[in-house]
């Protein structure tokens, strides 16, 4: 009996150290982009007008509209003007914005603004 249970234990142990290493590999875990629902809608005020401004505090709504207005592409939002001018600065493209439910980098939420009719919503 005694045997019985160090054997056991011994089993247990060895199941732990190999669940431990297979999380503790990366390669089994992939990053994949969040699917973006149908029915998402960023908002300039509430999203964007905000992140522009913790830069360009001293825009005016208006005009931080116009600026990014100016800037996109509606038919093809990748090559939005607004994403290549700042595409030296990190604190641009590294930063998440939290729409709806979801996490989106503010480039890729800035082409789906574009790509929605870039309205002033
Ligand atoms: C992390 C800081 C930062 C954020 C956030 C930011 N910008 Fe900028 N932006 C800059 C800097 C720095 C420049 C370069 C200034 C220059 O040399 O003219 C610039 C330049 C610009 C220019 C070209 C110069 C001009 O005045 O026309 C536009 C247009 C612009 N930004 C629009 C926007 C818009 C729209 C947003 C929001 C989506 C935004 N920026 C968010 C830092 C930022």
């Amino acid at each position: 009996m005694k045997r019985k249970a160090r054997f056991l234990r011994l089993v247990m142990l060895s199941a732990i150290i190999a669940g431990g290493l297979s999380l503790s590999s990366c390669e089994s875990y992939s990053w994949a982009k969040p699917e973006i629902p149908q029915d998402l809608t960023v908002s300039f005020s509430e999203s964007l007008m905000p992140f522009c401004q913790g830069c360009h505090g001293s825009w005016s709504t208006e005009r931080t509209y116009d600026k990014l207005f100016a800037n996109v592409d509606t038919v093809t939002p990748a090559s939005s003007r607004v994403i290549s001018i700042h595409s030296s600065i990190t604190a641009f493209g590294s930063q998440m914005l939290q729409i709806d439910t979801l996490l989106l980098s503010v480039p890729d939420a800035i082409k789906l603004w574009a790509s929605q009719g870039a309205e002033n919503n």
